[in-house]
C-alpha cells in the first residue's frame, strides 16, 4: 500500500514526522513524502532534526505570499505529484493552506484522504483565519478522520461525519514532544541556543513568547508594546523566537531590539523550543501547537487569542485566554509571576492531547480502514 504524506509548514512537519517514521518502519507500506515548502527555513529545520528527505519538494514559498496564490500553486503542483505517485492514501495534517489544497487535489482524483488532527473547531470562521474554513472543508470529504481528542471527535459527529470513519488517536504532537524530550536528556547539546539563553537569564524567570497568527497581524504593535512593558521587570528574561513572517519580524525588530532582558532570536530548532517550554515559568503565545505542548510539560500558557479550538487545556486549567489587550496580558502575567499559588494552580502537568502513541494508531488505521 502506498501512502503519500503532504505538508508545508513547521507545525505540520512536527506533527507528521512521527507518522512518517511509523509508516516507513512498516514493511506493508510504501511511504512517500511531498513538501509544498509553504514555509522554507522553518520547515527545513524540522526535516533536518527528524531525518526526513522528501521525495518531492515543490519549493512554493514566496516572501509575503498571498493565500490565493499559495493555494492555487499548491493545488496544481500537488495534483501533478498525485498523478505521478497514484497513492492509495493521501495524509494531511491540520488546517493550513497546504493541507487544504492537497486534500482538494486528492478529492479531485478520488484518492482517499486521511486527516490527522481532525475535528478542531473554534466555531468562528474568522478565528483562526483561514484555518477554521480549511479544516471544515477537509472534513467534508476525508475518508479517515484522526481526531486528537473526544471533543474533536464529537465536533465531527455533530457535523454528520460517518462515525465509522472517526477515530480518537491522540495528537501526534505529544509523540514528537515526548520523544524529543527523551532525546534532550541523552544529548544536552540539542538544547543549542537555549543553553546560552539560560546562562544569560540565570536567576530570572523565563517567559517564552511566540506570535504569528494572521488574524493577529494587526495586533503586532500592541503585542510589542506589551512585551516592552513586561521587559521592564528586572526579575524576568523574555525569550522570543520570532516567526519568519516579515509582517511579524519587521514590527518586533523595530520595537523590541536591544532590550536588556528580552532576547529577540531566530526561530528555534524543535528540540531547542522543547527546552524553552520545559524551563519557562510561563508561555505567552497565539500558537496552536504550543497550547498542546505546554500543558503536557506543566508550563502555564497565556493564549493571545479571543477564542480557541483547544478547550481541553483551558478546562484542565493550564491555559487561559487573554486576547491581545495590553493591560489584560500584563495583569495575568504579573499574577503568574507574583502569586505562587496562581502559578502552582496552573502548572500541573496534564496530557489532554495524547499518550505519545498516536502515530502508531494512525498507521494501523491506514492499513485497516476502508478507502
Ligand atoms: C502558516 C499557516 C498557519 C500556521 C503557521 C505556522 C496557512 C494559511 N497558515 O501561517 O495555519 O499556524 O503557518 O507557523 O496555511 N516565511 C519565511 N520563511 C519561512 C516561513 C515563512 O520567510 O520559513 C515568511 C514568508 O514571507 C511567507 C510568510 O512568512 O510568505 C507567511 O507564511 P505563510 O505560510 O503564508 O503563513 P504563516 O503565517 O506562516
Ligand atoms: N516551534 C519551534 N520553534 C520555534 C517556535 C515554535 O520548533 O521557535 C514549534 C512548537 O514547539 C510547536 C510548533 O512549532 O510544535 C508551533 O508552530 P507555530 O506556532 O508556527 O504554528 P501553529 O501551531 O500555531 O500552527
Amino acid at each position: 500500500m502506498k501512502v503519500l504524506t503532504v505538508f508545508g509548514t513547521r507545525p505540520e512537519a512536527i506533527k507528521l514526522y512521527p507518522v512518517i517514521h511509523a509508516l516507513r518502519a512498516d514493511a506493508r507500506i510504501e511511504s512517500r513524502v511531498c513538501i509544498t515548502a509553504q514555509h522554507r527555513e522553518m520547515l527545513d529545520q524540522v526535516l533536518h532534526f527528524a531525518g526526513i528527505t522528501p521525495d518531492h519538494d515543490l519549493d512554493l514559498m514566496q516572501a509575503r505570499q498571498s493565500l490565493d496564490e499559495l493555494v492555487a500553486r499548491a493545488l496544481i503542483a500537488v495534483g501533478r505529484v498525485l498523478d505521478t505517485e497514484r497513492p492509495d492514501w493521501l495524509v494531511v495534517q491540520g488546517d493550513t493552506s497546504t493541507a487544504f489544497a492537497a486534500a482538494l487535489a486528492a478529492h479531485h482524483r478520488k484518492i482517499p484522504v486521511c486527516h490527522v488532527e481532525a475535528g478542531l473547531r473554534s466555531g468562528d470562521l474568522h478565528q483562526p483565519w483561514p484555518e477554521e474554513m480549511n479544516r471544515r472543508v477537509i472534513a467534508t470529504f476525508a475518508a479517515l478522520h484522526c481526531a486528537p481528542t473526544e471533543i474533536a471527535a464529537d465536533n465531527l459527529l455533530r457535523e454528520s461525519v460517518d462515525p465509522a470513519r472517526v477515530h480518537v488517536t491522540g495528537n501526534t504532537v505529544i509523540d514528537a514532544l515526548l520523544r524529543t524530550r527523551a532525546r534532550l536528556l541523552e544529548a544536552r547539546e540539542l538544547a543549542g541556543t537555549m543553553r546560552a539563553m539560560e546562562d544569560r537569564f540565570r536567576g530570572r524567570r523565563i517567559i517564552g513568547v511566540t506570535a504569528h497568527r494572521r488574524e493577529n497581524l494587526g495586533e503586532m504593535h500592541a503585542i510589542a508594546a506589551t512585551l516592552r512593558q513586561l521587559a521592564r521587570r528586572p526579575d524576568v528574561g523574555i525569550v522570543f523566537p520570532v516567526h519568519r513572517n516579515p509582517a511579524v519580524r519587521d514590527v518586533m525588530q523595530a520595537e523590541l531590539a536591544g532590550l536588556d532582558n528580552l532576547a529577540l532570536i531566530e526561530p528555534l530548532a524543535y528540540p531547542e523550543f522543547v527546552r524553552l517550554l520545559d524551563v519557562a515559568h510561563l508561555m505567552l503565545t497565539d500558537s496552536g501547537g504550543v497550547q498542546e505542548e505546554a500543558p503536557a510539560l506543566g508550563t502555564p500558557v497565556l493564549v493571545m487569542r479571543e477564542t480557541t479550538e483547544r478547550p481541553e487545556a483551558i478546562a484542565a486549567g493550564t491555559a487561559r485566554l487573554v486576547g491581545t489587550n495590553c493591560d489584560k496580558i500584563v495583569c495575568e502575567t504579573s499574577r503568574l509571576l507574583d502569586d505562587p499559588e496562581t502559578h502552582a494552580a496552573m502548572a500541573r502537568a496534564v496530557n489532554p492531547y495524547g499518550d505519545g502513541k498516536a502515530a502508531a494508531r494512525i498507521r494501523d488505521l491506514l492499513v485497516s480502514a476502508p478507502r
